[in-house]
């Protein structure tokens, strides 16, 4: 056997969570993500190939001590035959946890096939439960599509789903109490994430954010006592709550990125569409990988330059300093 290269970075920070973003493209526009029009998206010949996506997973669990791979788009259920990558993940002997995120649109179709190929856990994007604000933010209906997303997974038996909710401000104050009641209802849990600038359209600004604070004052008006549940797992982003709604108790995550960043504890790693490895949501640079892997370069060539890319990561985003500056892909390209 040959020995581990743990992925650790000049902070200590030891990296075992791989998102990879197989597409570029999705179904619908969130304004936070997405440009209304004239999205531009990566010709086909740059995006890896499912192979080129399981050598570099497959070599990153085996050899750098990865253990738990997300997939990401865009949205990933638009890329043809994604369960089939699923499945060929799944394989991967020492890999932990596999999950997706989605928007939810092709979930009643997909939900039960990816589940038999070895998908352990979803996220599933849930911002409103109404249609008119759901057009609002993305541009395109489907509300009812997603919500029937939602229950065709619940039904598929998913070891976990959890529901992603941006924390807008103007928008979401009125969603909360609706999301929350509705994430009870079905016994999943629904996570507040603060809304980063990661739009493409450059239109953040932080007065835009709902803060986590803001969404805790909110829910404790509507429901009572909301307790503190620690962090969902060492490495997670997500503090807990617990509440109940008519009786029944149920758990809430925040995700205070933007108030309260949790770089310090960052253990991820993310791998663009076309083959970018990026250390950070928000780097100004990434390392390179598909070409080199197109040009012949071996496994150990490959390991070396994703050494290279985690010994270069920041110590923070950096998002309140003067100076910051959102990196220059949206979203959507880099993958959430
Ligand atoms: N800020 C925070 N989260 C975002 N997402 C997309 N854009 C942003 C943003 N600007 C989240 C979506 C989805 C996941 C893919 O990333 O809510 O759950
Ligand atoms: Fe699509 Fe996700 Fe971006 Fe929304 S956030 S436009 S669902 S990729």
């Amino acid at each position: 056997m040959t020995d581990l290269i743990a992925l650790v970075d000049r902070f200590g920070r030891r990296h075992n969570s791989l998102r990879i973003s197989i597409t570029d493209r999705c179904n619908i526009r969130c304004f936070y993500c997405m440009p209304e029009h004239n999205a531009e998206f990566l010709p086909r010949s740059s995006v890896l190939t499912f192979e080129e996506i399981e050598r570099l997973a497959r070599l990153m669990v085996h050899r750098c001590g990865v253990r738990d791979i997300r997939i990401t788009g865009g949205e990933p259920l638009v890329r043809r035959d994604c369960v089939e990558l699923v499945a060929m993940l799944a394989k991967i002997e020492g890999l932990a946890d596999l999950s997706m995120t989605t928007n939810g649109i092709l979930l009643r179709e997909k939900a039960v096939e990816l589940r038999s190929a070895g998908l352990q856990r979803l996220n599933i994007s849930l911002d409103t439960l109404d249609e008119a604000t759901f057009v609002k933010i993305t541009r395109r209906s489907g509300v009812d599509q997603v919500i029937a997303g939602i229950d065709a997974a619940i039904e598929a038996g998913f070891e976990s789903i959890k529901l992603n909710a941006l924390a807008i401000r103007g928008i979401s104050e009125s969603e909360l109490v609706g999301l929350v009641r509705f994430a009870i209802e079905r016994g999943v849990t629904l996570r507040f994430i603060e809304f980063m600038p990661l739009d493409s359209d450059r239109a953040w600004q932080s007065a835009d954010v709902l803060s986590g604070d803001a969404c805790l004052e909110l829910l404790s008006r509507a429901f009572g006592q909301v307790t503190p549940a620690g962090r969902e797992h060492l490495s997670s982003p997500a503090e807990t709550f617990v509440l109940s709604s008519e009786g029944r108790e149920g758990t809430i995550g925040i995700i205070r990125s933007v108030t309260r960043p949790f770089c310090g504890d960052c253990n991820r790693l993310r791998l663009t569409a076309d083959g970018g490895l990026r250390n950070c949501l928000f780097a100004q640079t990434e390392t390179p990988l598909r070409d080199a892997m197109r040009d012949g370069c071996d496994d150990d060539m490959l390991i070396q330059k994703i050494q290279q890319c985690v010994g270069e990561k920041h110590a923070a985003h950096g998002i309140d300093s003067n100076n910051f500056r959102p990196p220059d892909r949206p979203m959507h390209a880099i993958g959430g």
